[in-house]
């Protein structure tokens, strides 16, 4: 007991040291691991970019090809979230680690008896699936919760469904254990489950959310690891972590440790905070441009707003403006810049997609600029482009590469992120395999979502974890924004710690 008070005494000391904001309580830190640190099996750079390439399209193809095929069913997240795992435990089971998600909404794991099928080759969970704990308890049909897990199917078709009287459908007290919620489907980039809905107790020590809600998954396709939902819907945890406390729900950040695809490079953990920053809400009206520059100085964050998206309202879209690529500044397009009236549009702030996705012209756009660079001085490595999925590679052949910067613009003054350059161009050595001879090879980032008409009823864009490596990400809820500052996520962990 004594030690844990010292401990959340320094811990509270280091917090105020670092940033000036002074809170009520103290943040709560979670480490995040990359799933590459957890992986048994060693991959090739090549092979793990290829994997993460096309999980990213997956993903992001699916936002939009739910929506023409569920047009009833909008609310729903796209895909599972991947790469960064967080662990927390429920009830009494043992701690379950799920793929932290912003891009959905919400938390599912796989419970005990669970059939994955086709999942030969994914990753594997360490720990066998998680047993429901016995004070788990089901919730009523009724439940908001019902509602939202079914994409806002009305409680009263749910209670239909789970055989619940018309009579006590009418007086609304289909609300006990005896009507539980229907098991629900959702449905993901390249897998699916089928889950029912229970509540427990979560424990994030030294926090404890009684009450918590989540699915639980005894089948799943293609879908071995659970997904803690962090988007905006309200069975998602920040939402859900509110109601227990509104100073820990109502911001967090993440700063993703750069790994380069090595899994050596990921072994220390990825701060998570929950409860970033004070619970005040931000009385931008007062504060003069001045404070607003010596603020952000202090701070090191430059901020954009949130785009409300009512028919993906648990997205975190942002506006961007457009990409600069050396000294040129190639504007974004319109659907980049706003949400329409159909939910279509914006970039979506995601840490579970790996790459950056951008519509096919503007993608087109940055690539030609930067190919104009560093192909007048680099051969193009064609044969590695499609073993990768990444385009356009170079084959490296100097000891300096020069490599154009690449900022992105988002709305607001002052709102322009310079991406260090391992956010973006990736060099590793390829071949050297008795066929073909070793050679250093560099590769853009980014990849290309398809063409503008076809994206018009999702996002626009999606900005990737890979792209978000190396910065403090933070989501405040509060005040609807999205802040980027520059950090040594590694030494951040230590400094909190
Ligand atoms: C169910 O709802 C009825 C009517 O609103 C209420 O009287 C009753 O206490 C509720 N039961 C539970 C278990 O919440
Ligand atoms: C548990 O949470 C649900 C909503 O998530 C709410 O409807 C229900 O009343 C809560 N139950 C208790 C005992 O707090
Ligand atoms: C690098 O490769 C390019 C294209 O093959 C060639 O033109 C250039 O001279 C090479 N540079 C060096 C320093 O070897
Ligand atoms: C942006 O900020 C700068 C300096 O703080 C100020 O001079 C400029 O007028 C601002 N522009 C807008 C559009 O608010």
């Amino acid at each position: 007991m004594k030690t844990c008070l010292i401990f959340f005494f320094f811990f509270y000391l280091a917090i105020l040291q670092l940033y000036t904001s002074v809170s009520s309580s103290p943040p709560l830190l979670l480490p995040l691991s990359h799933s590459l640190s957890t992986s048994k099996h060693s991959s090739s750079p090549l092979h793990l970019l290829k994997s993460s390439s096309s999980r990213s399209s997956a993903r992001f193809r699916r936002h939009h090809h739910h929506n023409h095929k569920h047009q009833q069913q909008l609310p729903l997240p796209l895909s599972s979230g991947s790469d960064y795992l967080l662990s927390l435990s429920v009830g009494s089971s043992s701690s379950v680690s799920l793929y932290l998600d912003t891009g959905s909404d919400l938390v599912w794991f796989p419970c005990r008896p669970f059939t994955c099928i086709l999942c030969e080759s994914k990753p594997i969970p360490s720990s066998p699936p998680s047993l429901l704990s016995s004070s788990a308890s089901t919730v009523p049909c009724s439940s908001p919760s019902c509602s939202a897990a079914h994409s806002s199917l009305p409680s009263s078709d749910l209670c239909a469904i789970s055989n619940c009287p018309l009579d006590l459908i009418e007086t609304g007290e289909c609300n006990t254990s005896s009507y539980p919620c229907p098991p629900f489907y959702y449905a993901y980039g390249d897998g699916s489950l089928v889950a029912k809905l229970y509540s427990d107790s979560l424990s994030l020590p030294p926090v404890s959310v009684s009450n918590f809600t989540f699915g639980c998954a005894h089948a799943t396709l293609a879908e071995p690891i659970g997904v803690a939902g962090f988007g905006r819907g309200r069975l998602s945890f920040p939402a859900q972590l509110a109601a227990y406390s509104p100073h820990l729900g109502n911001s967090f950040s993440y700063c993703l440790v750069s790994h380069s695809f090595d899994s050596d490079r990921v072994r220390r953990p990825s701060p998570l905070i929950l409860g970033r920053f004070n619970n005040e809400k931000e009385k931008r009206v007062e504060t003069s441009d001045d404070e607003e520059e010596e603020k952000k100085k202090k701070s090191g964050f430059v901020y954009t707003e949130m785009l409300e998206n009512p028919k993906h309202p648990y997205f975190y879209s942002v506006s961007l403006q457009g990409i600069s690529v050396g000294k040129r500044n190639i504007p974004a397009p319109a659907m980049l810049r706003r949400v329409d009236r159909n939910g279509g549009g914006g970039i979506v702030v995601d840490s579970g997609t790996t790459f950056t996705m951008l519509p096919a012209k503007f993608y087109n756009s940055v690539v030609e600029e930067f190919d104009s660079r560093v192909g007048r001085v680099h051969e193009r490595a064609d044969r590695v482009e499609p073993g990768s999925g990444m385009s356009p590679c170079y084959y490296l052949n100097q000891t300096s590469v020069k490599v154009p910067t690449l900022v992105l613009h988002f709305a607001g003054n002052g709102s322009s992120v310079t991406l260090p350059r391992r956010n973006y161009f990736y060099e590793f050595m390829d071949g050297g395999d008795g066929k073909e001879e070793k050679r250093k090879v560099g590769c853009l980032m980014l990849m290309n979502g398809g063409d503008e008409a076809e994206l018009k009823s999702g996002p626009g864009a999606i900005l990737g974890n890979y792209q978000q490596q190396g910065f403090e990400v933070v989501y405040d809820l509060l005040n609807r924004r999205v802040g980027f500052a520059k950090r040594k996520c590694a030494s951040l962990w230590d400094t909190l710690n």
